[in-house]
């Protein structure tokens, strides 16, 4: 798109004469209006201009400054990016250099050239837009660790921002999830993003393992320990050495082995199964389970002890369902790579499909929604996936959950847009289309709920 549409700038001003003048003095911008604070924050929630000139006198006492304080104090700690320019008295150099140290972009005495006030604003846009650039590079630069990874609902993001602070720390990691939910991939991201990245990450699924079996698998073994034991072999752990080891499926491991792990994780030692000699190993260990642990220990089936040395930092992942607007996003993902797979060239999910994927449970998560587009892509005549190959019922759910209107207002714009880009796939123009609104709107709202 060449055409842009102007950009806003809020002019907070309550002399009418001065505002019409500045109004025209900057019709390059899309000029909104204020003349009190009440006025002004409501224009910055609604349409988070990057840049604000404000005058400090402002009604009801429009000789004191004190409402004009109040405000710049107000709109920085709401949208704290924004650019305030601070319109003043002659000769009020002490209240300009307030504004200044309370975090005002630039001030400017009136009476005021607007030609000087213009350049002014113009360099305040291009920091604010460069301050921004910089934020969103910052941003690409984390993901990399959790590749492949894909969300965009908010506890998600938490979890994944969870995931990448702890990674560098040696504290152990119980991941909390349903089957299905990513708890592998967020092990592997966590690996990733550590130290020990270059070491390896090795995964046990304990609850795959004949028990009998689990404790060499694990430990080790010295050639000769039993029968069949030809030659000496080390285990799991000794193998993570530098690494990190998961432990898939905790809740799944044999009490007598609970013991001989917690055993390893006070030591930091393993014993082979028929050695003699104590071998230091240093691993990050990352459990998972889908089992409520907690009351695992009140049935005894689980050491408590244990668990406080798994689970010194506990993440819970959430259910694909609970996530908003990642099943279709997802949906998308998969049916781009599954098509690419299976060389069938670019498909697409017909409407229903998607509104079907989005309204179902999905107690399998992330896995059962990649095995059903798979299944989908393979069973598809043409080029669009249609409700049939999908194999979903199309459903209706609408939980409504009241909290306060304001609450009540963000999350339900929140959800349409998400959902709205999830159907149209990130398409901006499209989502504007479905959703009703013009695409400035639609990015400023964007803005102001924090979607990037
Ligand atoms: N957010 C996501 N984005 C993209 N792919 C995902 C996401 N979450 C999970 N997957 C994919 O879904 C599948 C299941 O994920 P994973 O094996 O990590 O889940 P799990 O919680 O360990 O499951 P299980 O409990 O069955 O072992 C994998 O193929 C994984 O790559
Ligand atoms: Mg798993």
């Amino acid at each position: 798109m060449t055409t842009e549409s102007p950009r806003p700038l809020l002019i907070v001003e309550d002399d009418i004469a001065l505002q019409k003048q500045l109004r025209w003095s900057f019709d390059q911008y899309e000029t909104l209006t204020a003349a009190d604070r009440e006025n002004a924050l409501a224009q910055i929630h609604r349409h988070n201009p990057a840049v604000v000139t404000m005058d400090l006198g402002l009604p009801p006492d429009a000789d004191n400054v004190s409402e004009g304080f109040r405000l710049l104090e107000q709109i920085l700690a709401t949208a704290p990016d924004t650019k305030v320019i601070v319109l003043t008295g002659q000769n009020d150099r002490a209240n300009a250099l307030r504004a200044i140290a309370l975090g005002a972009y630039d001030f400017f005495a009136k009476p005021f050239e607007p030609e000087l006030l213009a350049l002014t604003i113009d360099r305040a846009f291009r920091l604010h837009d460069l301050q921004q650039e910089n934020q969103r590079l910052l941003a690409m630069q984390h993901p990399a660790a959790l590749a492949g990874l894909l969300t965009r609902d908010a506890g998600m993001q938490r979890v994944c921002r969870t995931i990448e602070k702890v990674a560098n720390s040696n504290a152990t990691v119980l991941l909390l999830g349903e089957s299905g939910t990513g708890k592998e991939l967020l092990a592997r991201g966590l690996h990733e993003s550590s130290a020990n990245r270059n070491d390896r990450f090795v995964a046990i699924n304990c609850a795959a393992i004949p028990e009998n079996l689990l404790e060499s698998e694990l430990f080790g073994y010295e050639k000769g320990a039993f029968t069949g034991a030809v030659k000496t072999t080390p285990g799991k752990i000794e193998s993570a050495n530098g690494g990190t080891l998961m432990l898939d499926e905790i809740g799944d491991l044999p009490l007598p082995l609970q013991s001989k792990l917690l055993r390893f994780l006070q030591e930091r030692v393993i014993e082979r199964i028929g050695g003699r000699q104590e071998i230091p190993v240093d691993v990050r260990i990352v459990c998972a389970t889908h089992q409520d642990l907690k009351s695992q220990i009140a049935d005894g089936r689980f050491r408590e002890d244990l668990y406080y040395r798994l689970a010194e930092i506990v993440v819970t992942i959430p259910a694909l369902r609970e996530r908003i607007g990642d099943a279709a996003l997802l949906a998308h993902a998969f049916v781009r790579r599954f098509a690419n797979e299976q060389k069938r060239g670019s498909m697409t999910l017909c409407e229903e499909a998607v509104r079907a994927i989005e309204s179902h449970r999905w107690p399998g998560n992330v896995r059962e929604l990649e095995n059903c587009i798979k299944r989908a892509v393979i069973m598809a005549d043409g080029s669009r996936i249609t409700l049939e190959d999908i194999g979903l019922d199309a459903e209706k759910s609408a939980e409504v959950e009241f909290i306060d209107l304001r609450k009540v207002r963000d999350d339900a714009e929140r959800n349409a847009i998400v959902t709205a880009l999830g159907r149209t796939n990130g398409n901006l123009l499209r989502t504007s289309e479905i959703l009703g609104i013009s695409r400035p709107t639609l990015y400023d709202l964007m803005h102001r709920l924090g979607l990037k």
